[in-house]
């Protein structure tokens, strides 16, 4: 049976207003091209969580010679993104927690606003996971919600947590994905970047095997 999770807006039937929703709600382009930007010379790249696949549509124009590949546990986003891609980006079904991948499958792997889906446990077991099918010297490049900038943006993010749960978000708000991505085997971990949202405030993450 599939592992259960959370869907883009906490509801199925919700899934088809994302992109508009997060569009104006979270600078959605901004911190997406800074992702895409900053992978450096990838080869093979996957993006966890890919929704309804506006990062691999921008990582396809940033890495027009790489393999771009999508992983997403819900099969209704699966189909939009293709919809919305057309052919040559390849979208497996799957958990993040155990990704279908062999190991070392991937140079890069980038994930954006999936982490606030998970709980803790979860949290740590996705990133080893993701850890595993990395080579050696790969890259994570993580972007989500983080620590506030300031008393405004930690009351905006209670939007946030009043859709997707408390629970999974709270790590996010702490501060707490550098240190996680750090206890699961990532070297060099760093926040990279950091934008204000109209909910919140937003980092990308990086570490290296
Ligand atoms: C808020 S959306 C973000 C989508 C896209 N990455 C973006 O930035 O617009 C979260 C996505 O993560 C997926 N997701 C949630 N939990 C997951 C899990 N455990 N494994 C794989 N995908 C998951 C959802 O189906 C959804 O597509």
């Amino acid at each position: 049976m599939d592992k259960p999770f959370i869907p883009a807006l906490r509801f199925h039937a919700l899934t088809r207003i994302y992109d508009p929703v997060v569009r104006v709600t979270t600078r959605e382009l901004t911190i997406k091209r800074r992702l895409a930007e900053g992978l450096g010379d990838a080869r093979r790249i996957l993006d966890v969580g890919s929704g309804t696949g506006t990062l691999l549509g921008l990582l396809r124009s940033e890495h027009p010679s790489a393999e771009i590949v999508g992983l997403d546990a819900d099969p209704n986003i699966i189909e939009l993104a293709r919809e919305k891609l057309g052919a040559g980006i390849q979208i497996v079904q799957g958990n993040a927690t155990a990704p279908p991948f062999e190991p070392g499958s991937f140079d890069r792997v980038v994930s954006s606003l999936v982490f606030h889906h998970l709980t803790r446990e979860q949290k740590s077991s996705a990133l080893r996971a993701i850890r595993e099918i990395l080579v050696g010297g790969g890259e994570l490049h993580l972007a989500d919600w983080s620590a506030p900038h300031d008393p405004l943006m930690r009351f905006m993010f209670l939007g946030v947590q009043l859709l997707d749960g408390f629970e999974t978000t709270r790590d996010n708000v702490r501060g707490d994905l550098p240190e996680l991505v750090r206890a699961a085997g990532f070297q060099d971990v760093s926040e990279t970047y950091r934008q204000r949202t109209p909910l919140g405030s937003m980092s990308i993450i990086r570490g290296q095997r």
